[in-house]
């Protein structure tokens, strides 16, 4: 079993996938992945992965054939998987979070507009696999790795997510106050 790891930067997924990874799990990032399968171009300091290449490259593959295998990175939604876990923080918290990442105001906004509406879980939802939609804004790495841990033994058996549903954050009340 594949489990995609999402979620806007900053709102936690490779620390996440260092918990996991700390418990015993294997844990890729989309970026190794993208390396491994020659995806990813240099684009200056950072590096640009082609998801679409990617997926294709890795279509009617399971990595994860005897144990879960978690992939982490912002676009790991768009990759074959079996399952997706969306991470959710409030625009307020992932400001702070992302303060030191040093991004311009452009990108910085353009990064707690897509929490806002929920960019990734939209996305995460059209690709019709079952998705699990957490709200991170109080919960230890530790709690959340347990958590996640959970919710892929019910996927596994084919149990209800509730109340980690889709639909289950709403940020709305938080971007209205921004207008
Ligand atoms: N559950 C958490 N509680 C508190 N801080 C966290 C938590 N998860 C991540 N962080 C902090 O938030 C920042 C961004 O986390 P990171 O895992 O790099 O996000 P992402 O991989 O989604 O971009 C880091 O400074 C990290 O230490
Ligand atoms: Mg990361």
């Amino acid at each position: 079993m594949d489990i995609a790891i999402t979620g806007t930067p900053g709102t936690g997924k490779t620390a996440l996938g260092e918990e996991l990874s700390r418990r015993g799990h294997t844990v890729l990032s989309v970026r190794d992945l993208a390396l491994e399968h020659e995806c990813a171009l240099a684009d200056g300091e950072e590096l640009e992965v082609d998801v679409s290449s990617l997926a294709a490259k890795l279509h009617g593959h399971t990595i994860g054939l005897r144990e879960p295998v978690f992939i982490e990175g912002h676009l790991s939604h768009l990759l074959p998987a079996d399952m997706v876990i969306v991470l959710r923080l409030s625009p307020s918290i992932l400001k702070e979070r992302l303060g030191p990442r040093g991004y311009g105001e452009e990108k910085l906004h353009e990064n707690l507009e897509a929490e806002g509406v929920g960019v990734c879980l939209s996305e995460a939802v059209e690709t019709g696999l079952p998705v699990a939609e957490i709200d991170v804004d109080s919960m230890s790495k530790d709690a959340l790795a347990t958590l996640v841990l959970e919710l892929v033994n019910r996927c596994r058996g084919s149990e209800a997510l509730d109340p980690y549903v889709p639909g289950s954050v709403d940020w709305l009340e938080e971007v209205s106050g921004w207008y």
